[in-house]
């Protein structure tokens, strides 16, 4: 081990999650599958490139393993007890932070055991990441999970460049206040040279933060801390668009595309939402507005059905438990009173699938139902999007998601607005097919020049900037 960490990487990732997570089946025997979420999707390709090291907990309670290479990486194990997992990460990140960074959807819980744990987790990473950091390295610090590393990272080693990227949405004043340990964050995170959000608006929040929390002097995006210039400004993440196009053109894929409408009693319309279930994501929404529509005979099953995937998620806090009870509750209503011999209206999958199934699954959809009331970006609606090299199918997107500021073309929806969500599922159920190739065309063109390389690649110039 020491003699790994010794390879002192040039750029070191440091996230709350590795890129893969540690399985420990029934007979003692260890695995490793690939870890859920948008942070992954996006980092991954990234961090392989340039043979760097990924600081990161495996997933599961207990002693850390080895660090060991894999995909082109240095992969180092952080260690949580099982009181840190129900404290820090289930706790204090999933259930005060993610709450309170995403509107309030849920009430968000405040307890200072929690709190506590976040610290001392933090200080965990930060001085893992100390270890493994080569003289004057580039670190790149993500998420919510991990805001006070920045700081203490600075504490430990001077040396190091240091950017934060936050890939949740950031609260406004009003909002972010409720938090009894504010400043503490805010000092954190201002312990990085460069802090990424999602949104200018978010990037907008955090300079108001500190200026009116912090009476710092700011400057458009800069605030002037400690004898240091720190920026925080807006870089939307994307995905490996070029990758993801490829795989869902490949002969397999279409084959299993076709197979999966056939498979489904090859409906006219098949509409797809596909999540980590998450109460932030709206997917009671989108059933809510199936059953109205088939109730309102506008939509027929089983000609016309509802695929959900969802990747169970965070399964031992409360607010999520509750919600895959309410969830499965409204898709038993829907199948038991819409449902026949021919098949459910409502196909729901509580599992996570493979890429290959997942690019399948977005070739085969006539419409993709995306209606977060919150999310920092939304990676979902970019992997569809790129997946539609035959500008088929049709995309309804959130306001209230990162990707709408950039999928212009795509028929946005207010998730709190079932009649308006209910007009445009219509709209994209029966759009035209030459205009809707129209609008798909048009988003391809702009993701395929705002890509995950365009994402990191501009991020990182802008922290050698800093750096300089
Ligand atoms: P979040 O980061 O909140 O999970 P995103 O939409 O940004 O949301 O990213 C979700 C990522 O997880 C995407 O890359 C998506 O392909 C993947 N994903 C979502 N649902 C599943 C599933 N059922 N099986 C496998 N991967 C999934
Ligand atoms: O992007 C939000 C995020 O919380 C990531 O930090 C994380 O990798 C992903 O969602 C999945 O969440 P979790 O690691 O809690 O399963």
């Amino acid at each position: 081990m020491a003699d790994q960490q010794k390879s002192e990487s040039p750029v070191v990732v440091v996230a709350n999650r590795l890129p893969v997570d540690q399985v420990v089946a029934a007979d003692g025997s260890v695995s490793w599958t690939r870890s859920p979420g948008g942070l992954v999707t996006a980092l991954e390709p990234f961090v392989a490139g340039r043979g760097g090291a990924w600081v990161g907990w495996s997933g599961s309670a207990g002693e850390a393993p080895e660090p060991f290479e894999s995909g082109g990486m240095q992969l180092v194990p952080v260690e949580l007890s099982d009181d840190d997992v129900d404290q820090y990460y289930e706790g204090f990140s999933n259930a005060s932070l993610w709450p309170l960074y995403h509107d309030v959807v849920e009430k968000p819980e405040y307890h200072r055991t929690w709190w506590n744990s976040y610290v001392q987790v933090n200080r965990r990473f930060a001085e893992k990441a100390a270890e493994v950091a080569g003289q004057g390295a580039i670190v790149w610090v993500h998420d919510y999970q991990l805001q006070l590393v920045p700081a203490m990272l600075r504490q430990l080693r001077p040396d190091l460049t240091i950017g934060f990227f936050l890939h949740i949405p950031f609260p406004p004043y009003e909002l972010f206040t409720q938090l009894p340990w504010r400043n503490a964050i805010v000092e954190g995170l201002l312990g990085a040279d460069l802090i990424g959000f999602q949104m200018p608006a978010a990037a907008a929040n955090f300079v108001q933060l500190a200026r009116r929390l912090h009476d710092l002097p700011t400057k458009g995006s800069t605030i002037s801390y400690d004898g240091r210039t720190v920026t925080a400004k807006a870089f939307p993440i994307s995905i490996d668009v070029s990758v993801f196009d490829s795989l869902a053109r490949s002969p397999e894929v279409l084959a299993r595309a076709k197979q999966i409408r056939e498979e489904l009693g090859n409906p006219d319309k098949v509409i797809l939402g596909v999540d980590r279930l998450d109460y932030t994501k709206g997917i009671g929404v989108r059933l809510e507005v199936f059953l109205e529509l088939l109730e309102d005979e506008l939509v027929e099953a089983p000609s016309t059905v509802f695929m959900q995937v969802a990747t169970p998620s965070r399964e031992r806090v409360e607010h999520y438990v509750h919600m895959r009870e309410t969830i499965e509750q409204q898709v038993g209503h829907i199948n038991g009173v819409f449902g026949s011999t021919s098949g459910p209206a409502v196909h729901y999958f509580n599992q996570s699938m493979p890429r290959e199934e997942l690019a399948a699954l977005y070739r085969a959809a006539d419409v993709m139902l995306v209606t977060p009331y919150r999310d920092g970006m939304n990676l979902v609606a970019k992997e569809y999007v790129a997946a539609r090299g035959d500008n088929g199918g049709t995309l309804v997107l959130s306001e209230f998601a990162g990707a709408a500021a950039e999928l212009k073309q795509a028929y946005l929806v207010n998730p709190h607005d079932k009649d308006g969500v209910k007009k445009q599922l219509m709209r994209a159920l029966r759009a035209d097919p030459e205009e809707s190739a129209r609008a798909m065309k048009a988003m391809r063109r702009y993701l395929a020049k705002h890509d995950l390389e365009h994402w990191a690649g501009s991020f990182f110039a802008a922290l050698q900037e800093e750096a300089a």
